[in-house]
């Protein structure tokens, strides 16, 4: 890489849609409230955070929870918060592995007990729309779309645990590797 891993003392990050999630060294942020969240507030409000701020963002399996309308306006707030240098980094179901496992019939890619949804298709299902909180699927072409719509000018495709930023620490909270796909953009 050209760059030198960067200092990670000095680094402002954000991790929005935290949900029971609090890790301690970032800004953790939701709608909800409650011990180790920094910011509670709709983000569609728009963040209590000053323009050009933020090093990095992180957000993981946030974005689904968003109706349509709001997800250009959404990505362009936490674009907003970014310094010029600062990068976004979002981990999101996949909806292609999600297809694909139930179409190879793979039950144990659902984490759904069958006292929920017994049959295949019923936890197809249930694990697509997440008992009812996700408004929002997404594939890799789509976000790449939504994320250049918010102005932000560059979308990079990455692995589980990979960055290609000089903060290797921004993948810190990547996880549910198997259904997952993990993006970054710059502005
Ligand atoms: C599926 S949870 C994911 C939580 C956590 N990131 C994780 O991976 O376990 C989505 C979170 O996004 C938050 N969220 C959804 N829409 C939001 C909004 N408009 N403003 C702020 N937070 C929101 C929800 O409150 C919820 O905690």
């Amino acid at each position: 890489m050209w760059w030198e891993a960067v200092s990670e003392t000095t680094i402002e990050r954000l991790h929005w849609g935290c949900g029971s999630w609090r890790p301690t060294g970032w800004i953790n942020a939701d709608r909800k409230e409650g011990p180790g969240i920094d910011i509670s507030c709709d983000i569609r409000k728009g963040l209590p955070l000053e323009t050009e701020s933020i090093d990095y963002v992180v957000s993981i399996h946030a974005l689904p929870e968003v109706p349509y309308p709001d997800l250009v306006p959404v990505l362009g707030e936490l674009r907003r918060v970014l310094k010029p240098d600062g990068v976004l980094r979002l981990g999101l179901p996949d909806v292609e592995r999600t297809i694909q496992a139930y179409l190879r019939k793979d039950r144990s890619y659902f984490p759904i007990p069958d006292e929920e949804a017994a049959n295949l298709g019923s936890k197809f299902i249930v694990h697509l729309i997440w008992y009812g909180y996700s408004r929002t699927f997404f594939t890799r072409d789509f976000i790449e779309e939504l994320l250049l719509k918010a102005g932000f000018g560059g979308v990079r495709h990455c692995g589980y645990k990979e960055t290609s930023t000089p903060h290797p620490e921004i993948v810190e909270l990547d996880n549910r590797e198997e259904e997952s796909l993990f993006v970054e953009a710059t502005k």
